[in-house]
C-alpha cells in the first residue's frame, strides 16, 4: 500500500479563497484592503523570487503591498529606517522582514523593530518567546511551521502523546514547529547535525518534520510503519531528464517513504503553498485587529 498524499496545494487554494472573501469584507467596511509590507535587503536570488511570490499572492487576495528593496551594502540604519516606516505606515497591518538579512546587518535588532501587531510572521523576539512558553500564546506564529501544523490537522493526525521527530533546527523552521508540536501536547525530538544515529531516531517517529535542506535524505527503511511525513525540503537537484535539466525534490527520499508511510507531502505541491498562505492569513487577521482597536479607541 502507499501512503496517503496530504496535497498542500489543493489546501491552500481552499484558504486562500476564504481570505479573499475575508480581504473583500474588510475593504467593504473601512473603505481601504489590508496591506502587507516587505523588506527585502541583499541580492540573494532565492529569497527575491519569495518576495515576489508573496507580492503575486497579495494581488490575488486583494491585499495591497509595498516592498523596500534594498542592496546588499544596506546598513543597519537603512533596514531599521524601513521597518520604522512600514510601522508608522496605516494601510500596512503586516511587516515581512526577508531573512536571511546581510551580515552587517543585526537580525534580532531588526525584528525586534517590527511592531508586534504587525509581526505577521511571527519572528519578533517577543512573539517567539511567548510561543516557547507554556501558558502563553503568541499573537502570530511562524509561517511555514503553521502550515506544517495545518496539513497534520488537515488529515486528522492524532498529535497528542505522539513522538513527532523534528529534522532541522533553524529559526524558521526546525526550532518553531518543534514548539508548536510541544504546545500541541505532542513528545518532541529534534535532531541536527551533532545527533548520533539519526535513522535510529527516526525509526520512533509516529510525526516526521523533514527540514534540513538535505535531497532525498530520509530513507524508507528508516521509518516506522505508517508515519505522517511533512516534508519541508525544497532542494534543487540536476535532472538530464527533464525539460529544464533540474527537478526539485524533499529532504525525504520520496519513492521509498511512500512505500511505508502512512501519510506523506509532495515536493513540490506540500507545504510551500502553505507558507505564503499563512502570511496571507495572518496580514487580513492583523488589519481586523489593527482597524477594531483603532476603531474602539475613538
Ligand atoms: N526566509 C525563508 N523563509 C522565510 C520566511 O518564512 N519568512 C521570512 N521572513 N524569511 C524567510
Amino acid at each position: 500500500m502507499t501512503a496517503t498524499i496530504i496535497d498542500g496545494t489543493a489546501v491552500a487554494d481552499r484558504m486562500r479563497a476564504e481570505i479573499a472573501g475575508d480581504a473583500e469584507r474588510f475593504k467593504h467596511k473601512y473603505g481601504y484592503a489590508p496591506g502587507l509590507g516587505a523588506v527585502l535587503a541583499g541580492d540573494d536570488p532565492a529569497s527575491a523570487q519569495y518576495v515576489r511570490m508573496k507580492r503575486r499572492a497579495c494581488e490575488k487576495v486583494g491585499i495591497e503591498s509595498v516592498t523596500f528593496e534594498m542592496t546588499a551594502d544596506s546598513t543597519q540604519a537603512d533596514v531599521d529606517a524601513a521597518i520604522q516606516s512600514l510601522n508608522e505606515n496605516p494601510r500596512v497591518h503586516g511587516i515581512l522582514v526577508q531573512l536571511p538579512l546581510p551580515p552587517q546587518v543585526d537580525e534580532e535588532r531588526a525584528l525586534r523593530l517590527v511592531s508586534l501587531e504587525k509581526d505577521v510572521d511571527g519572528f519578533h523576539p517577543v512573539n517567539i518567546g511567548k510561543l516557547a512558553m507554556k501558558g502563553r500564546e503568541p499573537t502570530f506564529t511562524p509561517a511555514t511551521p503553521t502550515g506544517c501544523m495545518l496539513l497534520l490537522e488537515e488529515i486528522g493526525t492524532p498529535i497528542e502523546g505522539a513522538h513527532a521527530v523534528v529534522l532541522g533546527r533553524s529559526n524558521i523552521v526546525g526550532l518553531p514547529v518543534a514548539m508548536m508540536l510541544q504546545k500541541a501536547n505532542a513528545t518532541v525530538t529534534i535532531c541536527h547535525s551533532r545527533t548520533r544515529d539519526i535513522p535510529g531516531m527516526i525509526r520512533q517517529a509516529d510525526i516526521l518534520i523533514a527540514a534540513i535542506g538535505k535531497p532525498e535524505y530520509v530513507k524508507g527503511d528508516w521509518l516506522k510503519p505508517g508515519v505522517v511525513i511533512i516534508d519541508v525540503g525544497t532542494n534543487r537537484i540536476d535532472d538530464p531528464a527533464s525539460e529544464k535539466g533540474y527537478r526539485w525534490v524533499g529532504d525525504v527520499d520520496f519513492a521509498s517513504a511512500n512505500q511505508v508511510a502512512g501519510a506523506i507531502t509532495k515536493v513540490p505541491g506540500g507545504v510551500g503553498p502553505m507558507t505564503i498562505t499563512m502570511l496571507l492569513k495572518n496580514t487580513v487577521k492583523a488589519a481586523w485587529t489593527i482597524a477594531e482597536t483603532l476603531e474602539s479607541s475613538r
